[in-house]
């Protein structure tokens, strides 16, 4: 199998075969992180810009681990030390790196729409590492593959999403991406936060925290989106904390084997507790763990392994 397009721009592009693909692929890349010499020579000889407009802790440094560790080159570049302070346009930005002949480029951007922008103006494959408020793809595959590992499969799950939902590109990502593969989703947040019309993606609004927790299976929390919001969206954070924050007691009228996922960053105290985080529940890390292999499993279809030994 082959995956139909050259770029992963959005989860909603992908086809729940191709999801299962990438998943599949991924659980044979996470092997090779478990070993004492973590680095196979797959994508040797190949070079991958990663390009951030956005700070990022996990996706940039599991992005960079992910492309080492297939022994590919990886070359980063962030926005504040580059020639876009000067006023160079993305456009030219990306065609100039293009020139460079790189086999992949990966894009974080503040504005939603900016990887599908570049992707159909270059011939390199395109990786979305997060556009505004719009998508997140990689990040919808380590979701999902973090709770097929745990559950066995999407289908028939309940999961329930609580937070910020109107400005997180994750909450689309997920909701797309555990639709397609069967689960049914619930979300949860402030009215201000809830986008009206979000049930057209397929999922339930809940705007009460113990209804919509009561029978998950999965509890995926999401930080307040500060840096998105233009309004106050709140009282106050402690507020937000009383009525939507969510804690283990919380847990009791959940399922006894509930998982509790956070993309990160994690603000603790506001969103989640700090013994919801870091309960026995939580998989939070594993997340995290996923991502490396989810990303080296996308650069190794992308970039289509050793092709030119010579
Ligand atoms: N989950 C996520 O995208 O985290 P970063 O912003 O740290 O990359």
């Amino acid at each position: 199998m082959q995956l139909r397009n050259k770029d992963i721009l959005d989860i909603a592009s992908l086809l729940p075969e191709e999801i299962n693909f990438i998943l599949d692929t991924a659980e044979k890349m996470k092997d090779i992180s478990k070993r004492p010499i973590k680095k196979v020579p797959t994508l040797r000889g190949k070079t991958i810009f990663l390009v951030f407009f956005e700070p990022s802790t996990r996706t940039r440094l599991s992005f960079d681990v992910a492309a080492k560790r297939l022994s590919a080159d990886v070359i980063s570049m962030t926005a504040s030390s580059s020639s876009v302070v000067k006023g160079e346009s993305l456009l030219d930005t990306v065609k100039n790196l293009e020139s460079m002949n790189p086999d992949i480029i990966v894009l974080r951007h503040f504005c939603s729409g900016a990887p599908h922008f570049i992707s159909k103006r270059l011939s390199v494959p395109v990786i979305n590492a997060g556009d505004g408020m719009h998508d997140h793809p990689s990040q919808s595959l380590l979701d999902l593959m973090t709770i097929r590992e745990n559950k066995g499969s999407l289908k028939g799950l309940r999961i329930t999403i609580i937070g910020d939902i109107a400005h997180s590109r994750v909450a689309r990502a997920d909701i797309t991406g555990f639709i397609k593969m069967g689960a049914y989703v619930v979300v949860c947040g402030p009215p201000t936060m809830i986008p009206k019309g979000i049930e057209v993606l397929g999922c339930r609004v809940e705007t009460d925290f113990s209804k919509a927790v009561k029978g998950a299976d999965v509890i995926m929390v999401l930080r307040l989106q500060k840096e998105r919001q233009k309004h106050f969206l709140l009282s106050s954070e402690r507020e937000y904390n009383k009525v939507y924050g969510l804690s283990l007691k919380h847990i009791e009228n959940a399922d006894q084997d509930v998982l509790i996922m956070h993309p990160g960053p994690v603000n603790r105290g506001v969103e989640i507790s700090n013994d919801a985080a870091d309960s026995p529940f939580s998989i939070i890390l594993d997340q995290v763990t996923n991502g490396v292999a989810v990303r080296m499993a996308l650069f190794y279809l992308l970039a289509g392994g050793i092709k030119d030994d010579n």
